[in-house]
This record gives C-alpha cells, sequence and structure tokens, in this order.
C-alpha cells in the first residue's frame, strides 16, 4: 500500500463519550476484530493489565480497509491517546504522530472540557477534523444542539442539519459505516521520503517481561528494520533492532516499518528501564544525528504533586522497595527519591505528574499494603528565590525556609505553580463555581457561552488547589455536571509560609506543610484537635502546637497519664507477664520519638489519613 493510502488518526474525546467503543466498533467493521469479541478482548488485556501491573495498549491499532467506492485498500492507523488529563504532555505527542482526528461528542452530554481543551490542541496541530456525534439510540440525545455547538462553537464546516458530520451510536453500530469513508476523504495523508535517514517520533511505551520496552512509534522519514543501528537524541542512548511491526490487533512483525507509518519496535539487547522511554523523544540512524532535526518540543515529564511513603514497621522496608520498583516499572512518569524522616524512619519522596495521577498510585500502593504504609500528604513543589538571587524548588515541605531564615527575604520571593484549567458547566450554576474558583484563589481569564446553556469558563488556578480536591467540590456544586481539563501554566508569586506542628516544642517533619497564609489559622486548629485525638498520653504533659516559625497559632495539651500495665497482674502470673512483655516490645518497634515524646506510628497513620 503506498503513502498516499495511509492515515493515521486518533479520537479526541471527553472521558465517557464512548471512545472505547467506537474504537471497538472500528476494528470489527475492518475485520481487524471479530464482531463480539471485540469488548472481551479488550476486557482481558485489562484484566492483564491489572493483574501484573502492566499497560496494555489495546486501542492503538492498525487496519486495513477497502474503500466501497473507489475498492482501493487503505492501511489506517489509529493512534490512542491517554485519558488522563495529567498527561496532557503525552497528548500533544499522540496528536504529533497523526495527520487527523474523529472528534467525538457524546449526543446526550454536548461538548465538555476535554473536547474543548483537546480540540484546541488538536486544531494547534492543524489536523484534519472528523466530527462524530455519538449514543444517537439514547432517548436523552440532542444532535441539534451538538451539531449547534461544532457549529458555532469550533466553527467546523458542519451543515445546519449535521450534514459533514457522521452520526452513530457506538453501541448499537448504527452509522458506523459512515466514519471510515470520512476518515479516508477528510485526513491527509502522512508525507516523508522513504530513503532518508531515519526520523522517528516515540509516542508511547509499555514494559513486556519478554521483550523489554516496547516503543509505539511514529515513523517521519526513511525506514526502519531489525538490526538497524538506532541512536536517541534525548538520552543518546544506543539500540540496535531487534523486531518491528503493527498491532493488528495484536503486535504482529513486518520486515520493515516505512516513513508515514506508526507502529512498534523492541530492541536486542531489550531496553531495561521505561524511564529511558522518554515520550516526545526522536530517534535516528546513528551517524545520522547531524544531519537529521530531532522533533521539537520534547520536554521531560515534570512532577508537580509529591508525597513521601514509609513502611509502617521499618523492618518492611525492603518488601516496600519491591513494589515500588514494580509499580514504576510502567509507570514512567512517576519519579521516586529515598527520603527519610525523623518521625517516620526511611521511606521514599515521590513525584507525580498530577493529583490524578497520585491518587491512582496511591490507590495501588495501598491495595497491596494496607496498613502497613503512611503516605503523607499530597503537596505541590514550591519556588524560592534567595537573597543572593538562587532559586531553588522545593518538593519536600521540611526544607521550605522558616521566617526568619537570614538568607530568606520576605516580598516577592515565593512562588507557586499553577494550571490553565477549562471548566465546562450548565449556566444555571455558575455563580456557584465562580464563587469555588475564586476561593481557591483562581483569576478568571475568560466566560464563553456555548449554545444551549452551557458555559465554558477558563481560570488559571493554583494547582494547589486541585490537591485540594476542587474538582470534586465542583462535581457536588453541579450535581456532577461541571468538567475540568487542565495544562500547567508555570509559577505565579504567592504568599506561602511553612505550617509546621510541634510536640513538645519540636516539630514533626512528616507533617509539615507549605500553605497560602490565609489556610494557616483553620488548618493550625484542625492540626491540633486531631492531633491529640491520635496520640497516646505520656507520662508527662504534652504540648501539641501549630507554628509559623516562632508564632504559634493554634495549641492543645494532653495530660499524663500513668501507663503502668505490670501493676495490675498477680505477682504469680508469670507467663500472662511474660506474654505482656513481650507484646510491649514487639509495639515498640513502631514506636517513634519526637523530641521526648513516644508516638506510635499508628497515630501518623490516623492522622494522615482523611
Ligand atoms: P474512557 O475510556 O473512560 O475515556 O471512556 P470512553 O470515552 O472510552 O467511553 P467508553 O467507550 O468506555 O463508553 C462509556 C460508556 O458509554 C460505556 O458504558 C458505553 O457502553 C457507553 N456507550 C458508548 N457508546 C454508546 C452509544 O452509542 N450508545 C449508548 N447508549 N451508550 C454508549
Amino acid at each position: 500500500i503506498p503513502i498516499e493510502r495511509y492515515r493515521n488518526f486518533c479520537i479526541v474525546a471527553h472521558i465517557d463519550h464512548g471512545k472505547s467503543t467506537l474504537s471497538d466498533r472500528l476494528l470489527e467493521y475492518t475485520g481487524t476484530i471479530k464482531p463480539g469479541d471485540g469488548n472481551k478482548q479488550v476486557l482481558d488485556k485489562l484484566d492483564v493489565e491489572r493483574e501484573r501491573g502492566i499497560t496494555v495498549k489495546a486501542q492503538t491499532c492498525t487496519m486495513l480497509y477497502k474503500h466501497p467506492k473507489t475498492g482501493l485498500d487503505y492501511m489506517l492507523h489509529l493512534v490512542d491517546t491517554p485519558g488522563h488529563v495529567d498527561f496532557r504532555a503525552e497528548v500533544t505527542r499522540s496528536y504529533a504522530s497523526c495527520e487527523g482526528a474523529l472528534l467525538l461528542v457524546d449526543a446526550s452530554q454536548g461538548v465538555q472540557a476535554q473536547t474543548v481543551a483537546n480540540f484546541y490542541l488538536a486544531f494547534a496541530r492543524g489536523l484534519g477534523m472528523v466530527p462524530v456525534i455519538n449514543k444517537i439510540d439514547l432517548p436523552t440525545s440532542d444532535v441539534e444542539r451538538v451539531v449547534e455547538q461544532l457549529r458555532t462553537g469550533f466553527e467546523l464546516p458542519v451543515g445546519e442539519n449535521g450534514e459533514g458530520c457522521c452520526l452513530v451510536s457506538a453501541k448499537t453500530g448504527k452509522g458506523i459505516g459512515d466514519v471510515l469513508p470520512a476518515v479516508v476523504e477528510k485526513i491527509p495523508p502522512p508525507t516523508g521520503d522513504p530513503k532518508a535517514p531515519l526520523k522517528m517520533l516515540l509516542v508511547d511505551s509499555w514494559y513486556d517481561n519478554f521483550r523489554g520496552v516496547v516503543l509505539l512509534v511514529r515513523v517521519f522519514e526513511g525506514t526502519i528494520k531489525p538490526g538497524d543501528n538506532l541512536i536517541s537524541f534525548a538520552t543518546g542512548n544506543k539500540y540496535t533492532v531487534g523486531e518491528v511491526g503493527i498491532q493488528y490487533p495484536n503486535s504482529t512483525p513486518q520486515t520493515m516499518l516505512r516513513a508515514g507509518q506508526v507502529g512498534y519496535v523492541f530492541f536486542n539487547p531489550g531496553m531495561k528501564r521505561i524511564q529511558d522511554a522518554k515520550i516526545g523523544d526522536t530517534f535516528t540512524n546513528v551517524g545520522s544525528e547531524k544531519v537529521v532535526e530531532p522533533y521539537p518540543g520534547f520536554e521531560e515529564p515534570k512532577p508537580m504533586v509529591f508525597v513521601a511513603a514509609f513502611p509502617t514497621n521499618q523492618d518492611d522496608y525492603n518488601k516496600l522497595a519491591d513494589s515500588m520498583a514494580h509499580l514504576t516499572l510502567n509507570d514512567r512518569s512517576v519519579t521516586l527519591m529515598k527520603d527519610h524522616s525523623e518521625a517516620l524512619g526511611a521511606g521514599w519522596r515521590l513525584g507525580f505528574l498530577g493529583s490524578l495521577h497520585c491518587s491512582v498510585f496511591q490507590d495501588r500502593l495501598r491495595q497491596e499494603h494496607g496498613s502497613e504504609i503512611i503516605i503523607t500528604e499530597p503537596a505541590v513543589p514550591s519556588k524560592i528565590v534567595w537573597k543572593n538571587g538562587k532559586e531553588t524548588i522545593i518538593t519536600n515541605p521540611a526544607d521550605f525556609p522558616e521566617p526568619e531564615d537570614p538568607k530568606f527575604r520576605h516580598e516577592g520571593t515565593v512562588y507557586e505553580p499553577i494550571v490553565n484549567a477549562t471548566l465546562t458547566l450548565p449556566e444555571e450554576y455558575l455563580g456557584r463555581v465562580i464563587e469555588l474558583c475564586e476561593a481557591a484563589r483562581g483569576t478568571q481569564v475568560s466566560i464563553e457561552f456555548f449554545h444551549g446553556t452551557q458555559v465554558i469558563l477558563k481560570y488559571k488556578l493554583p494547582t494547589a488547589s486541585l490537591v485540594d480536591d476542587l474538582f470534586g467540590k465542583l462535581k457536588g456544586a453541579t450535581k456532577g455536571y461541571a468538567t475540568l481539563d487542565y495544562e500547567d501554566a508555570g509559577w505565579r508569586e504567592a504568599q506561602l509560609v511553612k505550617l509546621n506542628l510541634l510536640v513538645n516544642k519540636h516539630p514533626v517533619d512528616a507533617i509539615t506543610r507549605v500553605v497560602h497564609t490565609s489556610q494557616v489559622e483553620r488548618l493550625g486548629r484542625q492540626w491540633v484537635t486531631k492531633f491529640k485525638e491520635h496520640v497516646d498520653r505520656q507520662m508527662f504533659e504534652v504540648i501539641i502546637q501549630a507554628a509559623v516559625g516562632r508564632k504559634i497559632v493554634a495549641r492543645e495539651t494532653l495530660k499524663p497519664f500513668r501507663k503502668d500495665v505490670l501493676a495490675k497482674l498477680h505477682a504469680s502470673d508469670i507467663t500472662r507477664r511474660k506474654k505482656l512483655l513481650e507484646r510491649q516490645k514487639e509495639g515498640r518497634k513502631r514506636l517513634r520519638t519526637v523530641g521526648n515524646v513516644t508516638i506510635d506510628q499508628s497515630s501518623f497513620q490516623k492522622f494522615l489519613s482523611k
């Protein structure tokens, strides 16, 4: 099949609008998978993913399609895009590997935040657009409204009666036959010279126990075949190609991949670490580094949310280390550093792309370790400009300077990360949503009314507000109708301070947080009350305080208590006495000392869990 008859496309959609279902229908329609098998196959793969923690990219797939009118064969590559807002950079890379996109909108929901945000991303890349309205079988579907949104909101060439739009039900299969002819007609073929030196973009990757890291790539120029020697522009590492092929629908080896194609590559010997497969990286033949321009705009993923994790019992450190290694095997975007807390011992500091990414990873850790692990509250980094002009990005709140620090100037020298957020909501909730955004210290950028009582709001919001579950609050205030999408928007000056929890004047490093000055009083009060509930009484009085530098913002006192377990026992009851002493010894392993106060690990755990 000549390059003029390749088409590379992806599906731009809001979550749940039917991307997976539509992909399955298209694969069935082209005979790539058997009807009825489709869903099952995808589900089976997901089970594997869940069980072994490997991501199987079920939806990136090649299809062979015979055009009904011309009888010509086409090779169609459907590239999957991560549906997860934290992976914005990866979505951009997926778009870079395509010439077009299906703009998929749920007929009953209409255009939503991710539709808007992804539409503009795809539009900026000049992708050919095929509007597809899905779920027309639903009684609540309102095709007219969506057509109007596409016409006026996105200025797409759609007729008043939906001409130029595919109207489908991915569920029943209605209208599916119109989609691929539209792909062939509206999406341009790729261009590229198969005789030029290789220029290949890394779009996605996953770990395979037998083959090492498998790369999903788009070849822009040249060809790639087994035995070729390649070099990565991002890492400078060199590799020998072991196998190339297409996903049809499973890995199907080919003799070569040519300019214009999307396929998989793995090396021999295999790439060991998923972290070496940098999404957006360009590869070329060894020796062609000087003549090939790498694909522009490659950026290292930037962690924006941090937590620290510690084993409840330090004896479990190695067990936890194993599962950290296992979980990061397939998640190239987690950064992992060793950490040490005075209160919680040895552990790790983990960085994530965003708060969703962070909570998904936390869930997996908790699934494996349950109460055996203590995870600190998620925090965003902050940036300090010191008196001498140097900058530091602080990811561990304990490292944030105290107000009394002589190297630290106050005014205008502390910055927090912010995001550009796109929100969609029904007009009736506008007042409530604006209130929430303002309370989250957001600044409004624009407000746009979309045909059919839908509003698109753009805000600059502190990344910290997303970690504080702004999305949950929005959903609550709008009966679940609000949708949110965001992308990183750099740093903004902010009035941030470090809030410490002190136990008998001694700071508990694991509980320290960097907060906005407006939150200090409320959070300080909350901390001391909650901490008091969870800490056992001691032989002496314990003072619990929340403080910013030397300034105490809240205080509680824990009265002393005599804890003499043996006194109650009869002196002759030796075995019971022994048992009790042993149990105490076991308990002591879990005890940590902060200043002169011993605190059971479980107290931290209870304090840190919501
Ligand atoms: P994510 O993978 O979570 O982003 O969702 P998605 O966009 O891939 O949506 P998915 O295909 O999983 O569909 C979401 C829900 O909508 C599922 O329950 C589907 O069964 C349902 N659905 C998809 N297409 C149709 C349709 O044409 N009609 C109806 N009634 N339901 C549909």
